[in-house]
């Protein structure tokens, strides 16, 4: 069965297109290599021993999308990773998160909807809750005030695949909201690979272990949880990557309730940020050289899953352990520094 992956030489993309190679699935690549690059081809082949079609095609040019689904009138399936994703530089230049984000997501629908029957799974995120009044966060959480354009572009997505879903019953599609992804393959033959000086906590925590950077700083010292740190979710992204193929196949296999259904992605097991720094030092058996600074502004306190659903409903569950994840992460780190 063909399966079209967006993005997927990026980082959740190459997991997930691994772990559907290894089911058998034929995958078919679209990716703009604006954040990534062909190499991660190799990796994908290392690991599977196949190679995927890859076509580097930007989903903006809507009349090479509509070529494409022309000429790949097969596909059964198709997981939408294609999207940019720094939250600083959407406040920046927001009009760029819309049209990447949104006006791709669009084009694509429009060409799913031609078909008598479609399977999509959208790349969503935690960020839709904003900072929750309830933990552990259950699918029903409030979907509070987006706090940048990225944020905004994940909250409409869900609304126009929603309202998309409504009208067109051929078209069945899940949302999944992902809490912090984080590791790489074990093999360390596929990973994260961000570009300039990361935003997100365990590339930073890695990149120092490495000596790439001096000092990470912690974000606040002084927030009401048990070390003062704030707490996320942290998921490996091989488990990530299974719980795609999980929902793809309940909407290929007709299994699904409604036509748009949405899953948290997370472990449903908090760790503060000195936790995370622990965690290294433990896996890496090296000392981290960190800084309590002040709070990054836009961050929430605290975020992490209720996964009731997902287990439950997709008979899904996330196996590896922090450290495991961590481990991962740092093997990868080690790789690319080689
Ligand atoms: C961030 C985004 C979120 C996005 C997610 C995608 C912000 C405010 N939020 O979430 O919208 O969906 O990435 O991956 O950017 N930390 C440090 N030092 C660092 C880096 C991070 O202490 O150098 C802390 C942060 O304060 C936070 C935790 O580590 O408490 C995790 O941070 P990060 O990896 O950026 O993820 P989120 O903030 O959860």
């Amino acid at each position: 069965m063909k399966i079209l992956v967006t993005g997927g030489l990026g980082f959740i993309g190459s997991h997930t297109t691994v772990e559907l190679q290894n089911k058998g699935y034929e995958v078919v690549i679209i990716d703009d290599l604006s954040n990534s690059t062909e190499k991660v081809l190799d990796g994908i082949v290392a690991i599977t021993g196949k190679k995927p079609v890859f076509e580097k095609l930007d989903l903006k040019e809507k009349s090479k999308v509509e070529d494409f689904f022309k000429r790949h009138q097969d596909i059964a399936g198709v997981i939408h990773f294609a999207a940019s994703k720094a939250v600083g530089e959407s406040v920046e230049k927001p009009l760029l998160y819309y049209e990447n984000n949104i006006g791709t997501l669009v084009y694509l629908l429009k060409e799913l909807s031609k078909k008598q029957r479609s399977s999509f799974i959208f790349s969503s995120s935690c960020t839709v809750y904003g900072q929750a009044d309830k933990m552990p966060i259950t699918e029903d959480a409030p979907v509070k005030a987006a706090e940048s354009p990225y944020g905004n572009t994940k909250q409409i997505g869900e609304e126009i695949i929603q309202e998309t879903c409504k009208v067109t019953p051929g078209i069945n599609a899940i949302a999944l909201r992902y809490f912090n992804p984080m590791g790489a393959h074990p093999s360390a033959e596929i990973g994260e690979l961000p570009i300039g000086v990361p935003q997100n906590l365990v590339p930073f925590i890695t990149q120092t272990g490495a000596g790439i950077r001096e000092q990470i700083s912690v974000f606040g010292g002084d927030y009401p949880t048990e070390d003062g740190t704030c707490i996320r979710d942290y998921i490996h992204v091989v488990d990530l990557a299974k719980a795609h193929v999980v929902a793809l196949e309940r909407l290929l296999n007709a299994k699904n309730e409604e036509n748009y259904e949405v899953f948290n992605v997370g472990t449903g097991k908090g760790s503060s940020v000195l936790e995370a720094i622990q965690s290294f030092e433990r896996v890496s058996g090296k000392k981290l050289n960190y800084k309590i600074v002040g709070r990054r502004p836009g961050d929430i306190m605290t975020a992490y899953a209720d996964t009731t659903k997902a287990n439950e409903v997709l008979g899904w569950k996330a196996e590896s352990t922090l450290d495991e994840a961590m481990k991962s992460a740092w093997l990868w780190e080690q790789k690319i520094r080689k």
